[in-house]
């Protein structure tokens, strides 16, 4: 690619449950279940990369060896936990801040607020971006009424990702279902609970790379292909993770369809502002619905989204001229604008 990012050496930092180091991480990216990381991972070598993958457990010191031997230009931060808690995530891009490596997408903060689904709705609604109304229920004072809360309800953890703890039962009709599965949750998970008003209506996904002009690619929405008739559409956990699920229901991601144009730009330009107003950085993915009346209302911000190739993200940029090479280049670059003068920890020698 002529205008690529030259040479660099890159930490491709994956979460793994116990340290990986490169050399056994190469083993790992040639088992089956690691297609798409392979992928990734070769990608970023067409492109004149050396890349080394290293899959962060539960150990700091262990990351700061490898930094230190592999002297990485640049972290591709693939990492979304650390010893295996996904809450950590922010704190892992935070430490590359305190080292003064530039790496990829979101900064600690960004990651930290969009984690927050009670808190990103404040904030929107605080800007006039519509969201559902929600309450929250907290571990240590669960709700005991459903306060001004209209029906039906999406009962949710506050702040876990990838649908986990989402199921068809989190649809509550009216209270005694809402308290049945906010009780459900906390008890399961120790979780804060938020609940919300259900919003019917297409689910689409903009993508963009978040950026002092961002770029925003082709609308993507999730399809319910043969699902019942009235039955709520939700994003379940099996309808994400199950393949014979998705295939018996048609769920599939696929390009947004018929929609008017006018409103498909709506809606882009609803995605630009949510990313302006969080600081998304890079990769991000904002989630909202189009409901019959035609409102956008939000429900997620997804920093750091999936970059597989073939995922909503990656096939969303492609559509709109960035095939996965040129993707995962302009990635980089971004990441290589914010580099600082000299990373502390290589000073050392
Ligand atoms: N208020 C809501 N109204 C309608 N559907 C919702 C609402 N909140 C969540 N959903 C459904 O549940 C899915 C998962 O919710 P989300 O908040 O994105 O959690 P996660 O972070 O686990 O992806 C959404 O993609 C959507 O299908
Ligand atoms: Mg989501």
């Amino acid at each position: 690619m002529a205008t690529g990012l030259s040479s660099k050496r890159i930490l491709l930092l994956m979460d793994t449950l116990r340290t990986t180091e490169p050399e056994a991480m190469e083993l790992v990216l040639r088992e089956e279940g690691y297609r798409e990381d392979r992928q990734l991972k070769r990608t970023l070598e067409t492109l004149g990369h050396e890349v080394f993958a290293f899959g962060l457990g539960d150990s700091i010191e262990d990351l700061l060896r490898v930094v230190r031997r592999v002297r990485p230009d640049i972290v591709f931060n693939q990492c979304e936990a650390f010893a295996g808690d996904r809450s950590l995530e922010p704190q892992v891009a935070g430490l590359f801040d305190l080292l003064g490596l530039p790496y990829t997408g979101a900064s600690p903060r960004c990651l930290e607020l969009c984690a927050d689904k009670g808190l990103t709705k404040k904030i929107l609604s605080y800007h006039r971006v519509r969201v559902p109304a929600f309450a929250v229920s907290t571990a240590r004072r669960p709700m005991r009424r459903s306060g001004g809360l209209r029906f039906p309800v999406i009962v949710k953890p506050l702040e876990f990702e990838a649908s986990e703890g989402i199921a068809q039962s989190s649809f509550a009709s009216n209270w005694e279902e809402a308290r049945a599965r906010v009780e459900y949750l906390h008890g399961k998970f120790g979780c804060d609970v938020i609940l919300e008003e259900y919003v019917e209506g297409r689910e689409l996904y903009v993508s963009l790379l978040a950026e002092a002009r961002p770029q925003v690619f082709a609308l993507r929405e999730l399809v319910f292909g043969a699902w019942p008739e009235g039955k709520p559409r939700i994003a379940t956990y099996q309808a994400k993770w199950n393949d014979d699920y998705r295939k018996k229901w048609g769920i599939r991601s696929d390009y947004a369809r018929s929609l008017d144009p006018k409103v498909e730009q709506r809606i882009l330009q609803v995605g630009k502002k949510i990313a302006s107003l969080f600081e998304l950085r890079g990769p991000a993915r904002v989630d909202l619905r189009l409901t019959e009346e035609g409102e956008i209302v939000f429900l997620e911000a997804n920093p750091n989204p999936c970059l597989y190739r073939g995922e909503d993200f990656a096939s969303a940029a492609e559509r709109s001229g960035l095939d996965y090479p040129a993707l995962l280049d302009r990635i980089l670059q971004q990441a290589w604008r914010r580099r600082r003068p000299l990373p502390a920890i290589l000073r050392v020698a």
